[in-house]
């Protein structure tokens, strides 16, 4: 090859001068796909979900075996990355992991406590939407949390009860595991024929084949993942259709008297739409399941599942988180008064609709609580402090002393306005302390600062406001 001189035109250096430009803005740029943060740096819980990218669906798809417990999973979450990600984490505790893949491509995975930190073979741009799709099989575990209490999935005599609030979620299923990273879900379970599961929104099928029956379940609406169940065990199922067309379904443990109290739930589903605007979701029900051990409810969305027959109270509480807590819900943990005083002061409101004790006598009855009994009054329910003081009585009761006292002080009119505007505006959307007491001052025309301080922040008891 022999070498000849060229010479160089000034439009020959303009075009290499361009060349090397784009090369060097594509260089950082594919530099720059970094890992998605592992938590999302919540006050009380950390790691509790993960950086970098923003879930639409679940699809689940699993089968029990209540003998062995030994759950054999697969699922597919649908996502979008909102950086360039070089990897990214999900939330799982426990099991093995037969293979991970993304975009159909299997993916590099490592484990580190609750992290399942998975790397796909190529990054994933910003904006773009991915799948991963995940095996898992083990026994699942029962997660104790900074307060004692048990959560996750909970062997019983005949099943599994399936609670996840605040951190349970991940011992079931991959997950994105923060309330402010709502999605959708299909949740298909597999169990021996005899056995009934109760998972969230409507029931899409049950086909029975060798044996075992699957039951697939839809919710359709957005979701927070600690709100997920798969309850299952024996169950009378009694599905009916409420008037407005909405499907109902309530499973009883048929070990336990029947539960009357649930020929309730219509009324107070009509009652709740009539003060806080239409039911938020499109299947509602209850799983009252024999699962002492628990020793609390929870909300689930659409079913709330409750570990033995509730009273009237209870009942109307988990009902009304379907408003408070799971449509609206709260950006970060140390903001739970907002789902847990809402539903105090709604099993205050039902009674008080039934003609039976008011709010406001439910309120002096707490506010003769005397000032001395500080564990009546601390911590105050808008900062309870630490996770293994969010659902202490205060965030409850004096949460819901906090609307009744609101209530008071704007009057009914503007109080009501004040909560249904609360549920309408933020449906399906994560919220915080700060716009609700920004919404009740746009309505009441009031300075409520010194009034949400003094209830919500002040330790000890309110004394003026
Ligand atoms: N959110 C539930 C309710 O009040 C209570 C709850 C969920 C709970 N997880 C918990 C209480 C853990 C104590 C510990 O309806
Ligand atoms: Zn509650």
């Amino acid at each position: 090859m022999t070498w000849a001189p060229v010479r160089t035109t000034a439009a020959q250096i303009a075009a290499v001068a361009v060349a090397l430009a784009l090369l060097v803005l594509a260089a950082p740029a594919r530099a720059a796909f970094t890992a998605g943060a592992p938590g999302l740096g919540d006050p009380f819980l950390p790691l509790a979900g993960n950086g970098g990218y923003d879930v639409g669906h679940y699809g689940l798809t699993l089968s029990y075996a209540p003998d062995t417990h030994v759950l054999d999973g697969r699922a597919v979450i649908t996502a979008t990355a909102q950086q360039d990600l070089s990897r990214f984490d999900l939330d799982l505790r426990g099991f093995d992991l037969p293979s991970v893949t993304v975009n159909g491509q299997p993916a590099a995975f490592a484990r580190d406590g609750q992290e399942l930190i998975v790397t796909p073979q190529k990054g994933i741009a910003r904006g773009a939407t991915f799948t991963v799709d995940i095996s898992y099989r083990g026994r699942p575990t029962v997660v104790t949390d900074p307060d004692g209490s048990i959560e996750g999935w909970v062997p019983t005599d005949d099943g599994a009860f399936v609670v996840g609030e605040p951190q349970g979620s991940p011992a079931w299923y991959p997950v994105n595991d923060n309330p402010r990273d709502k999605a959708t879900y299909d949740i298909a379970v597999t169990v021996p024929d005899g056995l009934t599961v109760m998972a969230n929104g409507v029931l899409v099928s049950r086909a029975a084949s060798a044996g075992r029956t699957t039951w697939a379940w839809r919710e359709r609406d957005p979701m927070a993942p600690y709100l997920a169940t798969a309850t299952l065990g024996r169950f009378d199922l009694t599905t009916t259709t409420l008037a407005g067309g909405l499907p109902s379904y309530v499973a009883v443990d048929p070990q336990l008297a029947k539960g009357q109290v649930l020929s309730k739930l219509p009324d107070i589903i009509d009652f709740y739409s009539s003060i806080y605007g239409p039911y938020p979701f499109d299947a509602v029900g209850a799983i009252v399941d024999d699962a002492k051990v628990v020793g609390y409810s929870l909300e689930t969305q659409t079913k709330p599942v409750f570990p033995y027959v509730p009273d009237e109270a209870t009942l109307a509480h988990e009902l009304a988180h379907q408003w408070y807590g799971d449509s609206v819900t709260l950006t970060a943990w140390p903001d739970i008064w907002l789902h847990e005083g809402f539903a105090t002061w709604s099993e205050w409101i039902w009674s008080e609709h039934e003609g039976n004790k008011s709010a406001a006598q439910s309120f002096k009855q707490l506010y003769s609580t005397p000032a001395q009994d500080t564990a009546f009054w601390n911590p105050p329910p808008g900062a309870p402090g630490s996770a293994a003081a969010m659902f202490d009585g205060t965030v409850y009761d004096r949460g819901g002393m906090t609307l009744e006292a609101l209530r008071e002080k704007v009057g009914d009119a503007v109080f009501f306005r004040i909560m249904r505007a609360w549920a309408q505006d933020n449906r399906f959307g994560t919220v915080t302390t700060a716009q609700f007491v920004a919404l009740a001052q746009r309505l009441s025309g009031q300075d409520l600062r010194q009034f949400f301080d003094v209830w919500l922040y002040q330790p000890g008891k309110p004394t003026s406001w």
